[in-house]
């Protein structure tokens, strides 16, 4: 593992000024959830940092990492590009730029699709994506509310939006978004 340095400069350099911005918000935010539901502050500055650092690749090259990482079968991934970024961020991060934090690396890879079994470092870097100082989508205040009240419960939301903007465009659902969704919600009917 390279010090936070290191991967601020290499953000710096291969995203555009607002993305880099983008990332410094969301490694800010992700830091105040851990400290708000104990995970490790540190740590989650550094994924929050990392997690967008491909979302400037091109599409093509993008493609490549993810055939190279997890295979091009999936005909649902290999038709959503925004799921892309987060599968060779988490590729290139481990293979090229040293990162050898499973945890950061699980962070970066489900960051845009979640997954059922999520681990609290994920939990915080994909909330923090959604309430990041640059968000401004109608609703973002009450998403900010629910993420210091609740993670399951910002969760659940951000998932809901996610899927539900998927819909409204008639685009398909990858099966780790779902998953999530559907534990979300069982886990708040078992808490009811
Ligand atoms: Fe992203
Ligand atoms: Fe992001």
């Amino acid at each position: 593992m390279k010090p936070d340095s290191f991967y601020l400069s290499e953000i710096e350099k291969r995203l555009t000024y607002g993305r880099f911005v983008h990332s410094l918000n969301v490694a800010d935010c992700a830091k105040a959830l851990a400290e708000r539901y104990g995970a490790d502050p540190a740590k989650a500055y550094t994924a929050g940092l990392v997690h967008d650092i491909m979302k400037d690749t091109p599409k093509d090259a993008l493609r490549e990492y993810v055939i190279k990482s997890v295979g091009g079968d999936d005909r649902v991934l290999m038709s959503q590009k925004a799921l892309w970024h987060a599968i060779a961020g988490a590729y290139a991060l481990e293979h090229e730029l040293g990162v050898d934090d499973k945890e950061i690396l699980l962070a970066v890879r489900y960051h845009t699709s979640g997954r059922a079994g999520m681990t609290l470092l994920e939990k915080i870097v994909f909330t923090a994506d959604f309430i990041s100082a640059d968000r401004n989508y109608p609703g973002v205040e009450e998403m900010r509310v629910y993420a210091f009240r609740s993670l399951a419960e910002a969760m659940e939301e951000g998932l809901n939006f996610t899927i539900k903007e998927l819909c409204g465009k008639r685009r398909p659902i990858y099966r780790d978004t779902v998953d999530a969704y559907n534990e979300a919600v069982f886990a708040r009917m078992q808490g009811e």
